[in-house]
């Protein structure tokens, strides 16, 4: 099977690659190396197989070579990670946010469309496009607000509201993929992530918050093994905002499984996250790195970051049901694995 992965340099996108190529997969990569990490995941993949896929230093933005390359190769899937992927820098320069998220997905789709139009295409969405939830209505406990009418998360009827040049963004592409397969036949799946963790992702302030904080803890120990005082870092409001995590693990088993189930999910928009049983708000991530490492955190906080929602955890029945996919990986074991990467790349 062949594949073509946009940003595949990235965090999913290398280990997506790296399990392809194990099972030897064909695999072409396009990423314009970007991203904080992205150069180091390329030597990391060729490192592991060699020059037996291939990779093109390219932008999505660049309708030609995105349609020469697709045109060439016609994937049998592809998989459209390539993205800005921080709300902060979508702040900065929405036009940039715009061209890489809008135009470039539909740079991909118009190449699949006229030159490709049996290639599967996934994509990756976000939990954004249901903006901020602020007309719901929430508690707040000692670690945790909790949304009581939305026990087992938010599903996909959660109507759609984008807040942000990043929600803007990220929605409108997802809603140009669903419309390519409504209004051309194409084979589009969109995922509505919600965070995901694991190694390969050289998280920033801005986006990857398990790996941020991870990496946070593992300074917090270094500093503990030198007598030296804690480093002291910044969080958002008081940390009692709570997501679903996933780790990579089980996303690189949604993507083939998608693929090899296509016909269930063709067209369709689906909630992707570690759901109610892999949540965590920030002070319960806290507690359990400063339990695994035995350090106390320190940290300040800043007033709420803008169009944060208080409660995001995915209703993950639709996958469940549409392609028997669940994740396996407990956010407890998944955050020890991605502490001893952590350590790794010390
Ligand atoms: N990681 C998460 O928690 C999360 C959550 C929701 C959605 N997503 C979405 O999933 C996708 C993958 O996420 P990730 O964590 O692997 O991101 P990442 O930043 O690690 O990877 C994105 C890759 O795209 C490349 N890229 C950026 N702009 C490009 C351009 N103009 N042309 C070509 N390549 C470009 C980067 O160099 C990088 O290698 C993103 O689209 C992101 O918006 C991620």
């Amino acid at each position: 099977m062949n594949w073509l992965i946009t940003g595949g340099c990235g965090f999913v996108g290398s280990n997506l690659a790296d399990a392809l190529l194990a099972k030897g997969d064909d695999v072409v990569i396009l990423d314009n190396l970007s991203r904080v990490g992205s150069r180091d995941n390329l030597d990391w993949l060729r490192s592991r197989h060699g020059d037996e896929w291939r990779f093109q230093e390219s932008d999505v933005r660049d309708s030609e070579s995105v349609s020469a390359l697709i045109k060439e190769t016609k994937p049998y899937a592809l998989a459209h990670l390539a993205g800005q992927v921080a709300m902060t820098t979508s702040l900065q320069n929405p036009r940039l946010d715009f061209e890489i998220n809008v135009l470039g997905s539909v740079n991909i789709l118009e190449a699949v469309r006229l030159y490709s139009p049996s290639t599967i295409v996934l994509y990756s969405s976000t939990n954004k496009v249901y903006g901020d939830l602020d007309w719901v209505r929430y508690k707040e406990l000692e670690t945790r607000y909790i949304a009581p009418d939305y026990p087992g998360g938010f599903n996909e009827t959660t109507p759609l509201s984008f807040h942000s040049p990043y929600g803007c963004s990220k929605g409108s592409a997802d809603q140009y993929m669903l419309d390519y397969a409504r209004m051309f036949g194409l084979q589009t799946v969109v995922f509505r992530h919600s965070s995901m963790y694991g190694g390969r992702q050289f998280a920033t302030y801005d986006q990857g918050w398990i790996g941020w904080f991870c990496q946070k803890a593992i300074e917090a120990k270094q500093a503990q093994k030198r007598c030296l005082p804690m480093p002291r870092f910044t969080i958002y409001g008081n940390g009692k905002q709570v997501r679903d995590v996933l780790h990579k693990a089980d996303i690189v088993g949604l993507y083939t499984t998608a693929v090899a189930s296509i016909e269930q999910c063709a067209g369709e928009a689906l909630n992707i996250g570690g759901g109610m049983k892999n949540s965590l708000s920030l002070l319960e991530l806290f507690t359990l790195l400063d339990g695994i490492l035995d350090i106390k955190l320190v940290y300040d906080n800043l007033p709420p970051r803008e169009s944060d929602q208080k409660v995001f955890v995915a209703s993950i029945n639709k996958v469940i049901k549409t392609l028997k996919w669940r994740p396996k990986v407990s956010y407890h074991s998944g955050i020890n694995i991605m502490l001893e990467w952590l350590e790794t790349i010390q």
